[in-house]
Order: structure tokens, then C-alpha cells, then sequence
């Protein structure tokens, strides 16, 4: 890994928030950090540390500008989308090389990840100038009968670190299409990615006040943001533990929710399976991201007449991944998001271990070098993983992957939905009977067929089913669902005089 040169004091930047149109400095004038978790004498940036004022400046300025917003035509509004699409493809490597830089994932897929929120900028304001309503046949022959969408108001959007560009693109595209005003409050080791993207809305001509940008600490300004009565929906990604408490505010106040929550994701492998393909897709599924997706792989179940086999092959390619600085091109796995998570997902490698799980390969802290420098964890596979323990049922968010033996399709379906979440579900084989018994019985919003667990395309509905979300779906078409309300017109002319 080289060494990234630890800039000067003068030279790292200091980034306020958004709020109606102007950045700004937290009203307290403090500030927190963001540091690069491969190497952390590396400052990406200081930003702006809010507290409750600062939350209530941006709902203030979102919902002042809410009923002007609405008004403005779709048209305008997809406009505005084009705009920010092309002002930020023309910083993808720029952008990309930054989301690498605070997250840690691979320069390739910070590139990728950018490229995507582009996308999904393009796909919204397509979105924007569709129908939105229907046209109805009445009872009566001359009463004129359809729908409208309208905005539910003001949105916050709260956002996780682990696609720290796409998913704030995700949530706040359609939001802002479709006529609503927005507070987005990302996630504070990612920050820098979310300044990035509202400077191209807010270059692409949206007007003071639409989008809103408020940074600092969750337990300080998530509460006052979520409890705002001003604010109408409320969209989040991260935690179940998070989306616990948000459900119960949400249903006191009446506010619209929608979570997309944890994964624990299973890779079916039948013995007919391509065995290079399955190798490949479920070890990028699994370790991609340094295994922090949502979607990742955390289970790999697999038909026991080739579990040794395919177990010993995945411990060979497991084994050979290159962990190292995400900025270098050789680089196949970043470091997790900080210390704290390296450290416990090691914890939670060795805690299964001595629960009765083999380990095969990594799990360890990576410390030699200049990887000392940084939250490096040795991609890890367990063999013989029960399906009822923590292992077998909890999401560690890290390069964790158990391989779970069974005997056949049917108990390969059991343990895939012996869990309490539903995101995302892969099968690898040639069977087309099989294949199509496990897409109708397996219990996962997203379903694979000879592909990774991981991978979103805007065009279609996201999410899980079970614990993994709130029923609602985000983006592709889904996404109108949540950010409109509808409104009901009968319209009947006056008596003939
Ligand atoms: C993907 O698999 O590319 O937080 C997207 C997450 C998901 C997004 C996954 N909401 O990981």
C-alpha cells in the first residue's frame, strides 16, 4: 500500500451545511472529522457539527420552500435532474476518487457507485415528465373522474455510509421529481459524498431551500429532524435497530416511513451449479464492498454432495484476495469503515469460532505496514455453519461468509428463510424446475438467478421483504409509491342554463 501523505493542517477543507440555498456553518460553529479508514493521519475533511438549531433552520427552509417547489412543473423539475446528472458525470473520477477516500471501497467501484448516482439522476428525470395519474370511467356519463400525484411535503432523507453517493441519489431524485422539498442528513464518516452531490443540484438551478444539507451526529439532530411535525415522510437506510425507533415515531405522529434495513443474504449452490460462476458471483456477492452491502452474501448454502469441494475452492479464492489501500488499482478489498467495525467484526469472527463454527480463512486484523494505518480485516469463510447460530442469523456487516451444507432443494429453501430478514436471495444452477421453485418460495424482495446477491438497477423496484424493509420499495417506478400522495378529482360541469 502506499502511503498516502497526511495533508497540512491548511490544507484540508472545512464543508457547511445546505440550508435554504446557502452553505453554512453549523449555528454552534463546530466542527467534526472525516478520515480516510485506509489510513486514518489521513483528514479528508472537517464538517459542520449541528445540533438542534440547525435542523430546525433547514425544515424551516424546506418547508417554506415546499408549496413553491410543488408548483413548479414536472417538466422544470426533470430539467433541473438532466442538469445535476451531467454536472456530476463530468466530476466522476473526481467524486468517485473522494467516496473512495471516505469509505473505502475500491477506486473501481467509487467510480461505479458515482457512475450510478448519474444514472439514477438520468432515470428520474425521465420519471418526472411519465404520467402519474389515471383516468377513470364514473357513474355518472358526465362527470370527468381521474387522479393526481401529489408531493407528500417535506422528506429527510437519512442516509448510510456504505453507498454513500447512491443512495442519497436514490432518495432524493425521486423526491425532488416528484414536487417534494428535502432534508438529507448522511451519514457522518461519509459526509463529503453527500456535499458533492447536493453542490450539483444545487448548481443544476434547484431553488433555495428544495434541498437542504445538515451533517453532524445522529443522536444529536436525528431526533429533533425525524420528530419535526413540518416534516411529512421520513426515508431511511441503515439499521434495524435505527428503523425500530423510527417506526414507533413515524406511527405517534403520522409521519410517512419507509426503511430499508439488514440482509442476511443467502447464495443457494445446487450440485448442477457452473462451479466458476458460482465461485465468482458468490465471493464478489460476499466480499465486494468488504462484504458492506446490504445485499452482500453472508451464507453460502450449498448442496452437500459438492460442499467440500466447493467450500475448499472458495477458501482457495478467499485466501488470495488482495486487501490493501482501495486507492491502489491492485486492491481487491478496501478496509471497513473504521476501527471500531474492524474490530468488531473480528470480535464477532472469533466469538463464532468459539461458538463451534470452522474458520478456514482470515478474520484477522490486518496490522503490517502501513495497513496498521487503517481498518483492515482479513476476508473471512466458515465452514459447517449452523443455521441457528448468531453466525447463521445475524448480519455482521463485514467479509464474513459461512457455508451452510444441506441435502437438496427443499431444506436449501428452509435454511435460506429460517431468518427474520428478506433483502436479497441467489441460487446458482442449470435447473430451470429448481430455479423456478426457489424464486416462488423464497422469502426476499430480491432474487437472483446465477447472479450475486449485491447490485441494484434504478429502472426496478429495491427492497426486502420481512425485517429487511417496511413493505415500501425504493426507486424504478416503486419509488412514486412513497414520495406522492394521491389525490382523488371528480369534476362535474355546472347545470345547463
Ligand atoms: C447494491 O447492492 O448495489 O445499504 C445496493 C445497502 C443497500 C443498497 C445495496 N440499501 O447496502
Amino acid at each position: 500500500m502506499t502511503a498516502t501523505a497526511a495533508p497540512t493542517r491548511a490544507q484540508v477543507q472545512t464543508f457547511g451545511n445546505f440550508v435554504g440555498g446557502a452553505w453554512r456553518p453549523a449555528a454552534s460553529g463546530e466542527t467534526f472529522e472525516n478520515r480516510n479508514p485506509a489510513d486514518h493521519d489521513d483528514l479528508v475533511g472537517r464538517f459542520a457539527s449541528s445540533g438542534v438549531e440547525d435542523v430546525d433552520a433547514a425544515v424551516t427552509a424546506a418547508a417554506d420552500a415546499a408549496e413553491g417547489w410543488r408548483r413548479t412543473t414536472a417538466i422544470a423539475r426533470s430539467t433541473m435532474l438532466h442538469k445535476a446528472a451531467t454536472l456530476l458525470e463530468a466530476r466522476i473520477n473526481e467524486v468517485g476518487r473522494e467516496l473512495t477516500r471516505e469509505e473505502g471501497k475500491t477506486l473501481k467501484e467509487g467510480i461505479g457507485e458515482t457512475t450510478r448516482a448519474v444514472q439514477i439522476l438520468r432515470y428520474y428525470a425521465g420519471e418526472a415528465q411519465q404520467p402519474t395519474g389515471e383516468h377513470y370511467p364514473s357513474a355518472n356519463p358526465l362527470t370527468l373522474l381521474y387522479t393526481a400525484r401529489e408531493p407528500l411535503g417535506v422528506v429527510a432523507a437519512i442516509t448510510p455510509w456504505n453507498f454513500p453517493i447512491a443512495i442519497p441519489t436514490w432518495k432524493i431524485a425521486p423526491a425532488l421529481a416528484y414536487g417534494n422539498t428535502v432534508i438529507l442528513k448522511p451519514a457522518s464518516l461519509t459526509p463529503l459524498c453527500a456535499v458533492r452531490l447536493v453542490e450539483a443540484l444545487s448548481e443544476a438551478g434547484l431553488p433555495p431551500g428544495v434541498l437542504n444539507l445538515i451533517t453532524g451526529s445522529s443522536s444529536v439532530i436525528g431526533d429533533p429532524l425525524v420528530r419535526d411535525e413540518r416534516v411529512a415522510g421520513i426515508t431511511f437506510t441503515g439499521s434495524n435497530a435505527v428503523g425500530g425507533e423510527l417506526r414507533k415515531i413515524a406511527a405517534e405522529r403520522g409521519a410517512k416511513l419507509q426503511l430499508e434495513l439488514g440482509g442476511k443474504n443467502p447464495a443457494i449452490v445446487l450440485a448442477d451449479a457452473d462451479v466458476e460462476q458460482a465461485l465468482t458471483q458468490v465471493v464478489n456477492g460476499a466480499m465486494m464492498s468488504t462484504g458492506q452491502k446490504c445485499t452482500a452474501t453472508s451464507r453460502a448454502i450449498v448442496e452437500r454432495s459438492v460442499a467440500d469441494q466447493f467450500t475448499e475452492r472458495l477458501a482457495e479464492r478467499i485466501g488470495a484476495l488482495t486487501v490493501g489501500d482501495p486507492l491502489q488499482a491492485t486492491t481487491q478489498i478496501g478496509p471497513l469503515i473504521d476501527a471500531d467495525a474492524a474490530d468488531r467484526v473480528a470480535r464477532e469472527v472469533s466469538d463464532a469460532r468459539s461458538a463451534g463454527s470452522t474458520l478456514l480463512v482470515g478474520g484477522e486484523r490486518l496490522t503490517g505496514g502501513d495497513l496498521g494505518r487503517g481498518a483492515f480485516l482479513a476476508p473471512a469463510l466458515f465452514a459447517g455453519v449452523d443455521p441457528a447460530s448468531r453466525l447463521g442469523q445475524e448480519e455482521l456487516f463485514g467479509p464474513v461468509l459461512g457455508v451452510i451444507p444441506v441435502d437438496g432443494m427443499d431444506e436449501a429453501i428452509a435454511v435460506a428463510n429460517q431468518v427474520r430478514f428478506g433483502l436479497s436471495a441467489s441460487i446458482f444452477t442449470r435447473d430451470l424446475g429448481k430455479a423456478l421453485a426457489f424464486v416462488q418460495g423464497i422469502q426476499a424482495g430480491i432474487v437472483h438467478v446465477n447472479s450475486e446477491t449485491a447490485g441494484a438497477e434504478p429502472q426496478v423496484p429495491f427492497g426486502g421483504m420481512k425485517g429487511s424493509s417496511s413493505y415500501s420499495r425504493e426507486q424504478g417506478k416503486a419509488a412514486r409509491e412513497f414520495f406522492t400522495q394521491i389525490k382523488t378529482v371528480y369534476i362535474d360541469p355546472p347545470p345547463a342554463t
